[in-house]
């Protein structure tokens, strides 16, 4: 069965535009994925569809309910079963989580399925994410105004990832991160463009050649962009 996302939030329309564009949408379209957005709000007990209160302790903002977003996440994973899935990955965005790697994408996209849950204002009432959190997801060391800018970059790593939705397999293989490595330069016509030339290796057709250039670019650039990958690759690589 092809792998199922949905994202938990308060702005589902946004996060189904996203989904529904592009390469995502046309994988979802001819079965490759499947993608749902869910409204936290349709899960609220209060007639005024409040979502958020005011913190234990004080301080500024809001804090997401436990309960809406428990029931809503249950509601998620009744679907699951409904279909006969295994119980998906529960996964929670916030600005505290595991900070986010091409490894970890790769862990994500192993899994049958994946729900992931978007706060919004000052927080979740930490409860609800002790009672369902796989994992807490941290997309980098900022601050979003909510998850759901996050979600979609963890939907968009992980189910580029999946059989068939990327034109060619190797596409991801050559890619920056997928080796530890960034990629390589890429160029295509004109031969010269604003006086600046193609190197000349990439039009000789020699593959040999080519894939030696590609290589060295790409661990030159490593190291002079980033120490800190650089420093992690194995010896035999870095004496290239
Ligand atoms: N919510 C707010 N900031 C975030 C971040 N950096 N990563 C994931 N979720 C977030």
């Amino acid at each position: 069965m092809s792998m199922r996302i949905d994202i938990a939030t308060l702005f589902p329309d946004m996060c189904r535009q996203v989904l529904d564009e592009s390469i995502l949408g046309r994988a979802a379209r001819k079965g490759l994925i499947e993608t749902h957005c869910h409204q936290i709000r349709d899960y609220t007990l209060n007639r005024q569809k409040q979502v958020d209160d005011y913190p234990y302790g004080g301080g500024c903002g809001m804090v997401m309910n436990a309960q809406p977003i428990y029931d809503c996440c249950q509601a998620i994973l009744a679907q699951f079963e409904e279909q006969g899935r295994p119980r998906p990955h529960i996964v929670f965005m916030t600005a505290a989580g595991q900070p986010y790697t091409e490894q970890v994408a790769r862990e994500l996209a192993a899994q049958d399925g994946l729900i992931l849950v978007c706060g919004h204002y000052e927080g979740m009432d930490e409860r609800v994410i002790e009672e369902l959190a796989d994992r807490e997801i941290s997309i980098g060391d900022y601050v979003l105004t909510g998850g759901e800018l996050a979600a979609l970059v963890v939907a968009d790593s992980v189910l580029r990832l999946q059989p068939g939705v990327l034109a060619e397999p190797q596409g991801y293989q050559e890619e920056s991160h997928w080796n530890g490595l960034l990629e390589y330069p890429q160029y295509t016509r004109p031969e010269e463009w604003r006086g600046r030339k193609v190197p000349g290796v990439l039009l000789s057709g020699h593959h040999g050649n080519i894939d030696a250039w590609r290589a060295k670019m790409s661990l030159e650039r490593t190291k002079q962009r980033r120490p800190d990958l650089y420093e992690k690759l194995p010896d035999e690589l870095k004496k290239v």
